[in-house]
């Protein structure tokens, strides 16, 4: 067992969040979205899986995160829950889920503790979503900010593009960090927004900041696990560092396949199941 994620094994919960920003330890988060990912994170010792939207991109093929619907990330969600059981969980709340109402974000955040196994939830947005994250807090449900670069407002943004690049844009950034602060959040996530910036909300904040494309200085890093593997090769932000290249060992493995399979090498006699002699006899009898 790693050692990484709870030094002694234990399950780690919101609270891990914040001991770990009180001893100045940076936190290790990736995304996942099915069972494998989910228990090779776990054996990995990974601190939080985040069930993101981001699925809708590298898993199903949508060219945003806005076409993922509540059913499609509950079906994940429960999924990696199977899979990993002492990182906390962490469920991303998809477009419309809760920009509708605080009661529409608190029945859908609920929705992700009892169907999907997951233990908190992550939802976007600044001091226009106080209310829906004031009443997801008060359901008891934990809540993970989001700010900077918030994939589901991509269109407002005119693309994927860096945030909070202007002082006024900064400010506004760090005042909603503060909000969100104040109202409860367990941490924040900053999405690609420059790295002085992220290390002085990090500094001003004393809940902790997880970096996405946000610099060294956050409290803690989270990254898409299908980017870092390299198994999506259609975007690629900047910020990612490919640990693998998983696309490329699939590649050899399926052509592999193909030619074993076109010259009758596999399967091979350790791949393949007889009868006795004696059983094969009596039916070819019964058979001829
Ligand atoms: O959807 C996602 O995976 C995310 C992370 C990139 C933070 O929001």
């Amino acid at each position: 067992m790693s050692s990484y994620a709870s030094e002694n094994g234990k399950k780690v919960t919101i609270r891990s969040f914040a001991q770990k920003k009180e001893k100045g330890e940076p936190i290790a988060m990736l995304t996942a979205y099915d069972y494998p990912v989910a228990r090779a994170l776990d054996q990995a010792g990974i601190f939080a899986i985040l069930v993101g939207d981001s699925l809708g991109m590298v898993a199903l093929g949508y060219e945003n995160t806005l076409p993922v619907t509540m059913d499609v990330m509950i079906h994940h969600c429960r999924a990696v829950a199977r899979g990993a059981t002492r990182p906390l969980l962490i469920g991303d709340m998809p477009f419309l889920s809760y920009q509708t109402s605080p009661v529409d974000a608190v029945r859908n955040a609920g929705r992700f503790l009892q169907e999907g196994g997951m233990e908190a939830v992550k939802l976007e947005g600044g001091r226009e979503m106080l209310p829906a994250i004031q009443a997801v807090l008060e359901a008891g449900i934990p809540v993970l900010g989001h700010l900077g670069l918030t994939p589901q407002s991509v269109h407002k943004f005119g693309g994927m593009r860096p945030q909070a690049k202007s002082a006024d844009a900064a400010r506004k950034l760090l005042e909603d960090a503060l909000l969100l602060e104040q109202t409860g959040v367990f941490a924040i996530v900053l999405e690609s927004i420059p790295a002085r910036l992220a290390e002085l909300v990090s500094k001003r904040l004393s809940i902790p900041t997880i970096g996405i494309g946000a610099g060294a200085a956050c409290d803690g890093q989270v990254l898409v696990t299908n980017d870092m593997l390299g198994l999506y090769d259609r975007f690629t932000p900047r910020f990612v560092k490919q640990y693998a290249n998983l696309l490329g060992e699939m590649d050899r493995a399926f052509k592999a396949y193909c030619t074993d399979v076109q010259t009758r090498s596999f399967p091979a006699a350790e791949h393949t199941t007889d009868m006795a002699d004696e059983e094969w006899e009596k039916f070819i009898k019964a058979v001829e």
